[in-house]
């Protein structure tokens, strides 16, 4: 039956992140990570089969075709997934992100996972995800799909707290949420200090990281790091997990910046922005916790409690810079709505 096929899946916060991939390609990543899904950030996919010779990809009411550089990414995936099962049809692609264009939040995530999950559906005619199943793509096999197409993208298929481990061979990559959403309802607060698109992006940086001193070290100590972080999971106490995550996001950015081409993400604004969050947690006036992704912007951690302190010190200490709020979230939705209606 033909119609429109929508996937929505949200972007998702590393809490340890995925830093470094193994030669190769698969997308194989050098350690395990861990992740937050979120909410409300996400990108909403819809495909219907194309009468046209291609496939063609709608954005903000722009249409780019197969070799536009910036959708590299994006062709690269149909291509994969229409070689790997056969498919011949080409696709009508509508996309859109819920943050804003340029925001600097990682779009790849979610808009790979919205891309494979609602291009499969129109191929395979699956209404939903037991459909989807039926046709032979299970939210594992969804996953391990999404993350050919960027590797952050594979957690996004998954609600709540969401663990990639990167298994002993590249073909054996497991992912699973260790809790769902409710289990502990976080917040994510970004701050937004750049909207720029980044000069290095994180494929890039992935590869540079195996050349900074602080790599080998990094990767020897983050089973400790994971099973700090999963325990403090388990307890559900913020003051135990939130240092982790700022170790964790500042070692990141160590690694870096001081490989062969050294990547400084962080801005001067960014970085006194983190020491008076800092400044104002020791003095009992927030508890918020701060982890950084491959950009300059800052994602505060915290529970639902500590919402309204932390918007009323960001009101006071912010500028210009743009706030976007997000909770933890369920991970993706597959809906479908037939020609008729459409
Ligand atoms: C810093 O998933 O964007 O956000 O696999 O090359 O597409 P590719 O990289 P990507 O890397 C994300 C890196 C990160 C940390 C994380 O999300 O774990």
């Amino acid at each position: 039956m033909s119609g429109i096929f929508t996937a929505r899946v949200p972007s998702n916060i590393a809490l340890i992140k995925y830093w470094g991939k193994r030669p190769g390609a698969m997308q194989w990543p050098a350690n395990d990570s861990l992740s937050m899904t979120l909410n409300t950030l996400n990108t909403c996919t819809s495909v219907s089969r194309s009468l046209e010779q291609d496939h063609s990809l709608w954005m903000n009411n722009q249409v780019f075709r197969r070799h536009d550089r910036r959708f590299d990414k994006t062709f690269h995936q149909l291509d994969r997934l229409a070689q790997g099962f056969g498919f011949t049809a080409p696709l009508a692609i509508k996309t859109r992100n819920s943050f804003p264009m340029g925001a600097g939040i990682a779009s790849s995530a979610s808009g790979l996972g919205a891309l494979t999950i609602a291009a499969l559906a129109a191929w395979t005619e699956a209404q939903s995800f037991h459909d989807l199943l039926a046709a032979g793509f299970s939210q594992h096999k969804l996953a391990d799909l999404s993350r050919q197409g960027s590797g952050s993208a594979c957690r996004s298929l998954f609600g709540g707290f969401v663990l990639w481990q990167s298994g002993d061979q590249a073909d054996q990559q497991h992912y699973e949420s260790l809790y769902s959403a409710d289990y502990w309802p976080l917040r994510d607060t970004v701050v937004l200090f750049s909207s720029e698109e980044k000069a290095t992006g994180s494929t890039e940086a992935h590869e540079l990281a195996w050349s900074s001193p602080l790599f080998g070290p990094r990767l020897s100590g983050i089973p400790e790091r994971m099973q700090a972080v999963q325990s403090a999971l388990a307890s559900r106490k913020m003051d135990e997990l939130g240092p982790w995550l700022e170790a964790e996001a500042l070692e990141m950015h160590a690694v870096i910046m001081t490989a062969s081409q050294p990547v400084y993400y962080l801005s001067p604004a960014a970085l006194d922005f983190i020491q008076a969050l800092r400044m104002a947690r020791l003095s009992g006036e927030l508890r918020a916790w701060f982890t950084i992704d491959a950009g300059p912007n800052i994602h505060l951690i915290h529970e639902d409690a500590d919402h309204e302190r932390l918007k009323a010190w960001l009101a006071k200490r912010l500028k210009n810079e743009q706030v976007l709020h997000d909770t933890i979230g369920q991970g993706p939705r597959l809906d479908f709505q037939s020609e008729q209606m459409a």
